[in-house]
Order: structure tokens, then sequence, then C-alpha cells
């Protein structure tokens, strides 16, 4: 099966008995054992078949062995880490996700030695992974900045060191990236964004190749309890069905509003692999299928008045939903980061990000025009 066809087809033969042609939602929490032969699910903690369903559909998207959902991408980040032990270290891009960087936070109190680096430099590169390292944890596109980092480049490298790659594939999403393919360990989602898509359902994957990792993080999953329930599961796998149509349509309504920002006096830089003036514009082009639906910029006038301005883009975090969004990083998602840090990475107050969504184009164009340049009478 193509990808597509995985995407509408994996995980979910037709129901036989039934012919169900979507996944049944299984919300009993245990099973009986003499209604199984041979017996194979016990407790809803550990076993679930809506659970399995969309597993199996979303390691078929990476051609991979295995994956495991848990209640939130949180959750599959906090078994990711779970693999660290005291004294070792990781290494992380410098502009990740603001939850991602509180969870690092903890990581100190358990001995875990974090160091930021920004990984889509060579040199930087090469220097943080000059000391033993355990993990790289590389996020890209990257948030907010949508810097790129070479995966090919930072899976030899962090391999020569013998380190553990994992790839925070949320904003490019499994139609448009495949860390696998490109060399990492681990592939990461917040299914929360792109791939459940409508802002409905929490949700988080962890999609590999290796069986020790599967024992590791299956363990993990069941004594900590971070399992997604059937229903919710249901509606990720809903989400998939429809993705790679919603990635083609955001992603083109994306590339417009980059240029009608570029085109705007109100707008200082624009950050969009998409435009040839970003710095990885050919990596972009060559790793990933597309360059995406979210787009960060520089905004000359009063950030909080734009936020108040646009009537489509409702000013709220998350990203990749059905629905047009507009935040500002520094007060909003990375306000977990340290000022000292948010500076160092590049999101100042002044920073904007937008998630596009599938709304029409030029209703999109409009509501940011006239939020980024208000008449008289609008910005009163
Ligand atoms: C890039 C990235 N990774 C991970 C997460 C965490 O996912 P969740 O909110 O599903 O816990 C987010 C949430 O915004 C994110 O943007």
């Amino acid at each position: 099966m193509r990808f597509d066809t995985k995407l509408v087809h994996s995980g979910h033969p037709s129901t036989p008995g039934t012919g169900d042609i979507v996944p049944p939602v299984h919300l009993a929490t245990t099973y009986d054992r003499f209604a199984q032969d041979p017996p194979r699910f016990f407790y809803s903690r550990g076993e679930n078949p809506t659970r399995e369903a969309l597993e199996e559909c979303l390691a078929s998207l990476e051609d991979a062995s295995f994956c495991r959902v848990f209640s939130s991408g949180q959750a599959a980040a906090a078994a990711a880490v779970s693999l660290l032990t005291p004294g070792d270290r990781l290494v992380s891009s410098d502009d990740v996700y603001g939850g991602t960087y509180a969870l690092f936070a903890t990581l100190s109190r358990r001995g875990i030695e974090v160091e930021y680096a920004d990984l889509t430099d060579r040199t930087v590169l090469d220097r943080a992974l000059a000391a033993e390292t355990a993990m790289v944890w590389v996020e890209t596109p990257s948030n907010p900045m949508l810097k790129i980092a070479d995966l090919v480049e930072v899976g030899e490298l962090a391999h020569r060191r013998g380190a553990l790659v994992v790839v925070d594939n949320t904003f490019a999403g499994p139609v448009l990236q495949r860390p696998l393919a490109l060399g990492a360990d681990v592939t990461l989602y917040s299914t929360t964004k792109f791939i459940a898509g409508h802002s409905d359902v929490l949700g988080g994957a962890l999609v590999y190749d290796s069986a020790e990792l599967h024992a590791r993080f299956s363990e993990h999953r069941t004594v900590t309890g971070g399992v997604p329930g059937g229903l919710d599961c249901f509606l990720v796998h809903r989400g998939l069905k429809t993705l790679s149509l919603r990635v083609a349509r955001q992603g083109e309504t994306a590339r417009l509003l980059a240029e009608t920002l570029c085109a705007s006096t109100a707008v200082g830089a624009v950050h969009y692999p998409g435009l040839p003036s970003h710095p990885r514009y050919r990596l972009a082009g060559r790793q990933m299928a597309g360059p995406g639906s979210l787009i960060s910029f520089r905004y000359r006038g009063d950030p909080e008045k734009l936020l108040a301005r646009t009537r489509l883009f409702a000013c709220a975090v998350s990203l990749g939903g059905v629905r047009s969004l507009i935040e500002c990083p520094a007060l909003m998602t990375h306000r977990p980061m340290s000022p000292a840090a948010r500076r160092a990475a590049g999101i100042t107050d002044d920073l904007i990000r937008l998630s596009v969504g599938i709304e029409d184009p030029a209703d999109l164009v409009e509501d940011l025009t006239t939020a980024l340049e208000p008449s008289e009478e609008d910005a009163a």
C-alpha cells in the first residue's frame, strides 16, 4: 500500500461479523479471559484493540516495526527521556516547544545534564557532540523559529558518539517528513496537532524499529499509566484519514500567507522554510515533501493588538488543526523558558506564530492583511 492508502486502510480491516469499515471503539477497561482463545487482552492500561489499530497505522506510515501511543505528546516525550539515567547527557535543539523545555528542566533533578545547541549549525553540532552523549533531541522544523536541522548529518554524528536520536516530527508530520528513513532512532509526535487535526483530542506517539526500545516504552507506559482511551484513539485514527488532504491545502495557503507577510511594511523577518530567503531552503526541499503550514514573523507594531485584531485566526496555542491560529510564543507557548533562554533562541515579544488552517485562502489573506495594517478606524 502507498502512503495515502495506508492513512485510510492501515490498522483496520473490515470487522468480521459486522463489516464495520471504521475501527470499533473499545471502551472496556477489562476483558473476560475465557471469552478469548488464546487470551491476549487483560486490562486496558496495557492492551486495547482501538489503541492497537491506531498504533498499527502510525507505524506503517514510516514503515516502522513499532509504535506506542500516549495520552499526550508530553507523555510520549516523558517516555522517551525515561531511557536516560543519572550521569547521562542530552543534547537538544535550542528552540524546542516550551513544554519540552519544561520537561528537560526536570531532568537536572535526576542528575541528567541537558545542553541546548543550534543543531542547524555544523560547527556548533560538532562541539556539542564532542563530549559523551546519550541522546540527541531534534525538533525540525523547530518551534517557533522554523529552523531546519539536517537529519542525516545529525544522525551520523550522533551515532558516531553512540547517542540515540529522537526527532520531534510534530511540525512536519509524516506526510512531509519521515525521520526514521533519514537515520533517526525514534520519531515523536504530538498527535494532538496535524495527525488528529481538529483540535478536539490530545495524544502522543513514539515510532521506532528497535524491539529493545519497544519493551522499554511499553513498560514505561503501563507502569506510569499515560495511555489514551479508546475514544481518543478512534478520534486520532479518524484524523489520519484526511491528513494528506489537509496538509496539502494548509501548505498551499501558508505559502500565500508567507508571501503576503513578506510584502507587508508592518513585518520584519519572515521565517518559513518555503521561502527562498530561508537559510536552509534547499535542505528543506530535499528533506521534506513540502515546507508545511507554520510561519513565524517579526511584527513591527504592538503584538497584543495584532493578536486581538484577527477575526479568523483565533488567538490560541497549539497548531496543525483545521482552524487557523495566531499566537505570540514569548507570551504564550514558550513562557516556560527563562527570559534569557528565550532571548538566546530569538524568541522575543515581537515574534508571532501562525498555524494555517483549511479556511478559504482569500479570507485568511484578507484577515491577516487587515490585522497587520489596520485602517485608522479598525486600529482605534
Ligand atoms: C513540537 C511539539 N512537541 C510536543 C508537544 C506536546 O504535545 P501535547 O500538547 O500533545 O502534550 C507540542 C505541543 O504543543 C509541540 O508543539
